[in-house]
């Protein structure tokens, strides 16, 4: 790779003779300032950012559309301008009395005072930041910019890169921090925004089924603090609002039948108590049916094939339709028992719940591919986030070696698996 730097592609190494070399210097000599950090007023979001935006940074918001992102960033410059930081809001999307009924919607207080262009020529941006200088400013979206220098539509992949590029040309020479909003579809594989991801300094995602109203939004990516920290929301009529006790909630949710089950999950490095429903009906179809929400559908097909090889609950004519509760997603391998316990359960159409009471089975752990159970990251937080509602004992690796016996634990003895009936 550094050959193909220093030595043009004809052979010729005449570039390496003209630059002149620069002296390297040991990092404990290179001088590093405290990045000032400024807070989005929203405790998950600034802890989603690892403690707020740093000044001057790259930020790239990634969600489904309707999913809540131009509401968050909106509330986010509230805060920040009633903090007496400068903004701006730049929408290519929405026209400036369309954001504004959204600002009048939402609790913040500073909402209105926003200052908004809603434009679509990258240019024209550029030079408002420039003249502007605002300490934050969001762009919604980044799909939507237009640069008049190159060809090709708004969200081509050669016009958002040109976009970003340009954008965090003009934001690292004002001290901008730039969050960029960008729509991915629901797998992620649009190409817009993820092209961006090498680039930007952090990349938040923003999930959730926009049907229901939890949301959560977790960091993939961040330069200047933890990846994989995650805050969950919720939809309401004034905007967003944080979920503090989401444990809380899910539980006392919970509905406590057969095919349902609690997940002590991690959302990044906090536990969270989620529940895990499974419907299984004789299917109509070849192949049947397997319908999954807040969960990967790989893991899914691994944990009923572990199922029918290891456990006898066969599954090959049967539909199968899995739901994480409240539209939160959880991407954890520890979900793999939840899923095996939930299904197990909805086919012997028996209630899980913790021995002699009326709450329901937590449970955490990985599956391998010979029917045992594996050890996930931190067994203690989840276990202790099980104990403060009184869930205990869980289903858990330290406690049940394998499925089987996970499986017994759960449904009370070793039945043979019934046939599943319609
Ligand atoms: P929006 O922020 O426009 O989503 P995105 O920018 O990701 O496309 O908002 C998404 C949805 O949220 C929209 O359908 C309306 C709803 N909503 C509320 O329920 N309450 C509110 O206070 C606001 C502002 C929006
Ligand atoms: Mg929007």
């Amino acid at each position: 790779m550094i050959e193909q730097r220093l030595v043009r592609p004809s052979g010729s190494p005449r570039r390496a003779a003209v630059a002149a070399p620069v002296t390297p210097v040991a990092l404990g000599d290179v001088q590093a300032n405290e990045q000032e950090r400024l807070s989005t007023g929203i405790g998950e979001f600034d802890s989603a950012l690892g403690g707020g935006i740093v000044g001057g940074s790259l930020i790239l918001i990634g969600g489904a559309p309707g999913i809540g992102k131009s509401t968050l960033t909106m509330m986010a410059l509230a805060n920040l301008l009633a903090a007496g930081h400068r903004t701006l809001y730049v929408s290519a999307e929405e026209s400036a009395a369309q954001i504004r009924l959204r600002a009048e919607r939402l609790s913040a207080e500073c909402a209105l005072r926003i200052p908004v262009i809603a434009e679509t020529d990258l240019q024209t941006v550029l030079a408002t930041i420039e003249q502007e200088r605002p300490e934050v400013c969001v762009i919604d979206s980044v799909q939507t910019l237009h640069s008049s220098e190159l060809s090709g539509a708004a969200g081509s992949v050669a016009q958002v890169r040109e976009v970003a590029a340009e954008l965090m040309r003009v934001a690292k020479a004002g001290g901008t921090a730039v969050m960029l909003v960008g729509h991915v579809t629901k797998d992620g594989t649009l190409a817009g925004p993820r092209v961006l991801e090498h680039m930007v300094d952090c990349v938040l995602q923003f999930e959730g089924e926009r049907e229901r109203t939890y949301r959560t939004l977790r960091a993939l990516k961040n330069r200047f603090g933890r990846a994989n920290e995650a805050g969950v929301f919720e939809m309401c009529d004034q905007g967003l609002v944080e979920v503090l006790d989401a444990s809380s909630r899910f539980v006392g949710e919970a509905t406590r039948a057969a095919g349902s089950v609690v997940v002590c999950a991690l959302e990044g490095s906090r536990p969270l108590l989620v529940e895990v429903q499974a419907l299984v009906s004789r299917s109509e179809l070849a192949p049947p049916r397997r319908v999954v929400s807040g969960l990967d559908r790989n893991r899914i097909a691994l944990v009923l094939a572990v199922l029918g090889r290891h456990a006898g609950i066969g599954l090959g004519t049967a539909d199968v339709f899995i739901n994480v509760v409240g539209g939160v997603r959880v991407d954890d391998p520890g979900a793999d028992l939840a899923v095996a316990l939930a299904v197990a359960s909805a086919v012997r159409r028996t209630e899980l719940t913790v021995a002699g009471g009326h709450r329901p089975l937590a449970c955490f752990g990985e599956l391998g591919l010979t029917g045992e159970l594996r050890t996930v990251a931190h067994a203690d937080r989840r276990l202790s986030e099980a104990r403060k509602f009184g869930l205990t004992p869980v289903v858990e690796p330290e406690r049940h070696g394998t499925l089987r016996s996970a499986l017994a634990a759960a449904l009370g003895g070793e039945r043979r698996a019934e046939p599943v009936a319609a």
